[in-house]
């Protein structure tokens, strides 16, 4: 059976992430229908009449609606962004058994209505819930993406963007691997508009910059209790890319088949998006230290893979 068509989007969670994703993508017009599924009816019943309250001034039309699993039936995309959130304090991955289970019960309930589109996975640990993703669906990895590093990225180049005074956008510049403690910054390759960035920094300062990104999250955390307006962006950005058919290259979590050298893992790589999902992945030349810290990042998600699928 072919993918579904048209632009219907199922949220499913509408904490602080998933809520903030809605708003963006009725700021930005990226669908013409979202369905807002949350254990707590009442929690999405307030946020779709809070989002319908703005539509006479939204871009395009939009039809907002709160649902059940059922409302996956006919969706072009489903975005997890449900589960436990981090406490100050915890790390991604100390969320896993718990988020695991959650997927457990979501994946099988899209998947009985019948759901033939492509699922976005934003809850964290990302990684390993996006691999579950794949696992518990059956769905072929086209149709299975982690937000993966895109939030990590949009730091590096908002950070790099303001050490050299130019527009993010025109910053190339990675940030590979899991979404979490051991991330990597891709220097060799990140430049501006093509002039290289690496040789003109200390390698102090690249570090400072690199763990301001790693870290952010955990600031963040500490400051006001969650993260949210970021990951909205960067997952609007995804939904915007799917649904247009964009072809364009993003940072997202996909799953590795021989890739940089390993295989059975969903990680952070640029990867680009099409209507059908995830298409090809860049493997960007790395160096040494880039490859051997790339292999570690593997390994961290691998170990934990290992004690939940054998
Ligand atoms: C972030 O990086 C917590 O994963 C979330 O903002």
């Amino acid at each position: 059976m072919s993918i579904t068509t048209g632009d219907k989007v199922v949220l499913i969670g509408t904490g602080d992430v998933g809520s903030s994703y809605a708003y963006a993508l009725v700021n930005q017009g990226i669908c013409n229908e979202l369905v807002l599924v949350d254990i707590d009816k009442e929690k999405s019943e307030g946020e779709v009449m809070d989002l319908n309250h703005g539509l006479v001034y939204a871009l395009s039309p939009i039809k907002i609606t709160s649902g059940t699993y059922a409302a996956c039936k006919d969706a072009a995309i489903v975005v997890i962004c449900a589960g436990a959130a981090q406490k100050p304090g915890e790390t991604r991955l100390d969320l896993v058994s718990k988020n695991l289970n959650i997927f457990r019960t979501i994946i099988k309930s899209v998947m009985d209505s019948g759901f033939n589109g492509i699922f976005l996975v934003a809850t964290n640990p990302v990684d390993i819930l996006a691999y579950a993703t794949w696992k518990f669906s059956g769905l072929p990895k086209e149709r299975v993406i982690g937000s993966g590093t895109i939030l990590d990225t949009a730091r590096f180049r908002y950070l790099l963007s303001e050490e050299y005074n130019v527009a993010p956008t025109s910053v190339h510049a990675y940030i590979i691997g899991e979404h979490g403690d051991s991330e990597l910054a891709v220097w060799s390759t990140a430049n501006i508009s093509g002039k290289l960035i690496a040789p003109d920094l200390t390698d102090a300062r690249k570090e400072e910059i690199f763990v301001q990104v790693r870290d952010a999250a955990y600031q963040i955390i500490e400051s006001k209790g969650a993260t949210y307006y970021g990951i909205a962006m960067g997952l609007a950005r995804i939904t915007k890319a799917i649904l247009q058919n964009e072809e364009v290259v993003l940072p997202v979590g996909s799953l590795l088949e021989g890739e940089y050298g390993h295989n059975d893992v969903y990680i952070g790589v640029p990867t680009v998006i099409h209507r059908a999902g995830r298409k090809d992945l860049v493997e960007l030349s790395l160096n040494e230290d880039e490859q051997e810290k790339f292999a570690k990042s593997v390994k961290v998600l691998k170990d934990i893979q290992a004690s939940f699928w054998t």
